[in-house]
């Protein structure tokens, strides 16, 4: 849940820094980064991927849509992994930061033609195709700009995986991709086909987010690998790459199990090792599209309470409300997805007994709820600080401006300094668009 350079001491402190003094110079609700173990995860992905496919290995493509912003963009650059990015915004962040272009994928199940021929012009390594409409779409952007672009097939293995279903993406009944159980898939093959302008390096499957058991990858496996030896069969050419995208689980709440790389990247290529040899195939490069599982413990949410009130409830029992400074604005995901967090007192430790209590924000519904139900301690009062850890997926990158509340900063802390790597936003940023 926490990343590695937080410590529970008499308060919370990361990398040496207090709590207490990181709210007092940034303020609050702030996102806290650890920046070593951002770099330590991505660099711990992109060993286990070597680990388990040698010379096989393809890469790493950080999916920006769990957290991106220019600094971050530079890290990647540094590791020297790539990133998936599926919007022209995601797309411009990564530029900005200096992430080489061949080492981007561009994703989407409706990017515009704008984005599209952006994408051609920088140079974006691959695009993966989601529909029929898009074959078209890049072929004429490539054609245009006189390059032969390199694409993968997005498919849908048909697969239930176990999350949430907002969340869930390779069954048949999604808006991504091309399934492979109707035939579409192969319609989309033949229509890549069609193109001098387009190179079909392979196929692409995303089966969900916070996934936390492998059976579902590997079953997605074996699908994408039967389809690439019907393809040997038909055009008696083996298709160079898979990418199996990403949703590796992690760890929110006390005594649940992250999905780790080095494990669950072995369990994957002894399945997709024992496929390819069963088609004969030689085995292709693999990447991944980790996003989560990188960036998510890497982030703690840092609030200041600001109220508190007693509830009874129907049974007689009473919840105590604890509010925050921030709430659905800066994590939607409690609303949304009824996804559980935990949060502890950080500014001080307290030996009062724990009550039930309920954390909610500062947003005009009842729905705003940061954590629906917690145990903490009964003299939690207005000025001290609760920490809500592994907040750094899709966090920030689905906060909004609901009650026209500015979105929170992110502060990276390393080596005992802490920097402000995204600002907050101000009143100003806000009264900017309007005419
Ligand atoms: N690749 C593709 C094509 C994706 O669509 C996604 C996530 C990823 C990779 C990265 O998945 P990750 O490793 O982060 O699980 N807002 C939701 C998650 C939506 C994920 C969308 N796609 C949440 O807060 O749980």
């Amino acid at each position: 849940m926490w990343s590695s350079h937080v410590k529970i001491g008499t308060e919370i402190s990361i990398a040496s820094i207090p709590a207490s003094q990181l709210a007092k110079e940034f303020g609050t609700p702030a996102f806290i980064m650890d920046e070593g173990d951002f770099r330590t995860r991505a660099t711990a992905w992109n060993s286990a991927l070597h680990a388990a496919f040698g010379e096989q290995a393809g890469n790493v493509y950080y999916a920006a849509k769990a957290f991106i912003c220019v600094e971050v963009a530079r890290w990647i650059k540094d590791l020297g992994i790539g990133i998936d990015v599926c919007t022209g915004g995601e797309l411009a962040v990564a530029l900005k930061g200096g992430i080489d272009p061949k080492k981007m994928e561009l994703h989407g199940n409706n990017k515009s033609v704008a984005e599209i021929e952006r994408a051609v012009s920088a140079g974006v390594g691959t695009i993966v195709i989601d529909s029929l409409w898009e074959i078209e779409r890049v072929a004429t952007a490539a054609a245009a700009q006189g390059v032969v672009q390199k694409v993968l097939l997005r498919l849908t293995p048909g697969i239930e995986a176990h999350t949430h279903e907002s969340i869930a993406t390779a069954h048949e009944d999604v808006k991504f991709g091309f399934s492979i159980a109707s035939g579409s898939a192969w319609n989309a093959v033949q229509g890549v086909r069609r193109y001098q302008s387009l190179e079909l390096r392979g196929f692409h499957a995303h089966i969900g987010s916070q996934i936390l058991e492998t059976e579902s990858f590997q079953i997605s496996a074996e699908r994408l690998i039967a389809l690439l030896a019907r393809y040997r069969d038909e055009f008696a050419i083996e298709l160079p790459e898979l990418d199996l995208g990403g949703g590796y689980g992690i760890a929110y709440l006390p005594g649940e199990t992250a999905l780790a790389p080095d494990t669950t990247l072995k369990a994957l290529a002894a399945v997709v090792t024992a496929q390819c040899a069963a088609h004969k195939l030689a085995l292709p490069k693999i990447s991944i599209e980790p996003g989560r599982s990188i960036v998510g413990p890497t982030m703690f949410t840092l609030y200041e309470v600001g109220t508190t009130k007693d509830v009874t409830l129907d049974d007689g029992a009473n919840r105590r409300y604890i509010s925050v400074d921030g709430g659905m604005s800066d994590n939607l995901r409690t609303s949304l997805y009824g996804a559980e967090y935990t949060a502890i007192l950080a500014n001080r430790t307290s030996s009062a007994p724990k009550i039930s209590s309920r954390v909610v924000g500062k947003h005009c519904e009842t729905g705003d709820i940061v954590i629906r139900e917690i145990d903490l301690e009964s003299d939690i009062a207005p000025g001290d600080l609760l920490a809500t850890p592994a907040t750094g997926a899709y966090g920030r990158s689905m906060a909004t401006n609901y009650n026209h509340v500015p979105r929170p900063p992110v502060i990276a802390v390393k080596d005992g300094k802490a920097r402000v790597i995204l600002r907050r936003e101000t009143e100003a940023d806000l009264l900017g668009l309007d005419i």
